[in-house]
């Protein structure tokens, strides 16, 4: 009797980021490859947008239950437009944030080639301009859009070290190519420009950022879909950045023998008693916190705590972003 492997074990190269790391990407992209490549904001996960199967490949490899939409990647805003149609808020997001965290969902221009896989038969497109010169080196060698994911396995908190991808990924996608840690550390703000401006996910570019630039304020996309409803957004669903332990929020005390995460110099009563302690920021920025965020949290759920215990958190700025995963991540499963 043969035993069929659904999912065949590739090897799986980790180069660091130099010329000829992003030639070897294009030329495995053009093939059909994934390649796992930084972004500022996390690592994503690449194919060729235009390729059906890679994005099959890809869906696979993430073990992504269903065929959510995936943003395309491109090296300048001239790209986005041979793709999608641009509304007057729309080109005034771009100017002001491309290159830069922030995704653009729009009207799918009509001879746009990229994968109806990918955009998940939407008949809109989610685009976005990296500002990393990795991406951006990787886009221009490749010559054509990146449809790209955060680079971990689905439900799995995204990842801002190539050794994240290499933890999730490693025997299922093709390249990794180590560019260091992810600036930014938490995914881009995405907002749907199909009529009014719409936030569909918190991200690294505020509220109050979007907003100034738009002189109005942004309608927001109902967050919870209910139960088989299609989310707009799937990195909506509640339970989306998981670590396995279970995750207590806003702790106010520390219970003996809790993982404790922190922000800001003063930790709460009882943090002496605490298994292990990362802080986000010591300093109290909200910056620095996105860009330890997911990379605290492998941390402390790979220390073998019962209950991680996070601190309040602000909700202003960034802020808003990271209490969004945070929640996601304390979601019932
Ligand atoms: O920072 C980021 O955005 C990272 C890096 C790699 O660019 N990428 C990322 O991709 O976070 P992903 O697949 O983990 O999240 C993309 C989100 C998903 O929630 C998806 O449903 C949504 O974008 N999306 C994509 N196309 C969409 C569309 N046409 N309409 C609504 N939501 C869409
Ligand atoms: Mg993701």
């Amino acid at each position: 009797m043969t035993v069929e492997l659904s999912t065949r074990i590739i090897l799986t190269r980790l180069v660091a980021a130099d010329p000829e790391a992003i030639a070897a990407a294009a030329r495995c992209l053009a093939a059909g490859g994934l390649v796992a490549f930084p972004t500022e904001t996390v690592y994503g996960l690449g194919a060729d947008a235009h390729n059906g199967q890679a994005v099959a490949r890809l869906y696979e490899a993430k073990g992504r239950p269903g065929f959510n939409p995936l943003i395309a990647h491109v090296p300048d805003a001239a790209a986005a437009r041979g793709l999608a149609h641009f509304e007057e808020a729309a080109a005034r997001l771009a100017e002001a944030f491309w290159p830069g965290p922030l995704t653009l969902v729009l009207p799918k221009l009509p001879g746009c080639q990229v994968s109806e896989l990918a955009t998940a038969g939407l008949k809109s497109i989610a685009l976005r301009v990296p500002d990393h010169p990795v991406a951006r080196d990787l886009l221009l060698a490749f010559g054509r859009a990146i449809v790209a994911p955060s680079a971990n396995r689905s439900g799995h908190v995204s990842p801002t070290t190539a050794a994240h991808v290499l933890a999730d990924l490693r025997g299922r996608i093709d390249l990794i190519i180590d560019g260091g840690a992810t600036p930014v550390g938490i995914e881009s703000t995405i907002v749907a420009c199909l009529g009014e401006p719409t936030l569909l996910r918190p991200g690294g570019i505020s509220r109050s950022e979007i907003e100034r630039v738009l002189g109005a304020k942004v309608a927001d996309a109902a967050s919870q879909p209910g139960e088989g409803e299609a989310p707009l957004a799937p990195g909506q669903l509640a339970s989306h950045y998981a670590p396995r332990t279970h995750m207590r929020l806003d702790a106010t005390q520390v219970i003996a023998g809790e993982a404790l995460l922190g922000f800001g110099p003063k930790l709460p009563p009882g943090a002496d008693n605490a298994a292990v302690i990362l802080n986000l920021s010591h300093s109290g920025s909200l910056i620095e916190a996105a860009a330890n965020l997911f990379s605290h949290l492998r941390r402390l759920d790979a220390a073998g705590a019962s209950t991680i215990a996070v601190v309040p958190l602000p909700h202003h700025g960034l802020g808003e972003a990271i209490n969004d995963r945070l929640q996601r991540a304390a979601a019932p499963r």
